[in-house]
């Protein structure tokens, strides 16, 4: 059924697989005895921190924090909103922020130095997808899934006008649906 709104699939559900396979291995080592916490941001990480954490074979505390910088459409407002914060003390404690994707990098730069400020000892970001042409501020994820062209996505977390979320892939949406 929403299927029928997609113009071609970017990331497939197996790319995506092997993606978490190989950064929850790759963190899993970094991180190993360092019990960190794995930051999700909502709504959009849901499906891709439920991949990663359990390819990470080391002990962890997940977390999760509501942050909006997109407003319904297809552009990035700006704005970083938080409407639900962590709950639990980042004094000292390791950081690892799970995205489904950066883009302007604004959002994920404005969490880093709130959790820096609050004391954190690292914060370092995983990202399922990196749209590098969106950048607007000066940021490098430190672990990236991969590499997508400048073109507005949905699936696998990723919404618009908050639709699309369950797709089991990444996808670019036909032109129409925009102008329904
Ligand atoms: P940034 O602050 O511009 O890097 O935006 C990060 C957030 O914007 C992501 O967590 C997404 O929620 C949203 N976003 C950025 N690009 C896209 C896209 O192509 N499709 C859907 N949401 C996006």
């Amino acid at each position: 059924m929403l299927e029928k709104d997609v113009e071609k699939v970017l990331v497939s559900n197996a790319e995506i697989k092997q993606i978490a396979k190989e950064l929850g291995k790759q963190l899993s080592f970094d991180y190993k005895d360092k019990f960190p916490i794995v930051l999700g941001l909502l709504k959009g990480c849901v499906p891709f921190i439920g991949d990663l954490i359990t390819e990470m074979d080391i002990h962890l505390e997940l977390g999760f924090m509501d942050v909006s910088s997109y407003h319904g459409g297809i552009e990035s407002s700006g704005d970083v909103k938080i409407s639900k914060d962590l709950g639990i003390s980042v004094q000292d404690r390791h950081i690892i922020i799970a995205e489904d994707i950066v883009d302007t990098g604004r959002t994920i730069k404005t969490i880093m130095e709130l959790l820096t400020f609050r004391g954190a000892a690292s914060v370092e970001v995983v990202t399922m997808l990196d749209k590098p042409t969106g950048r607007i501020v000066d940021f490098h994820p430190k672990y990236v899934g991969t590499t997508i062209p400048s073109e507005f996505v949905i699936g696998y977390g990723l919404d618009y006008e908050q639709k699309y979320r369950n797709l089991p892939f990444v996808g670019v949406l036909k032109p129409e649906v925009y102008n329904k």
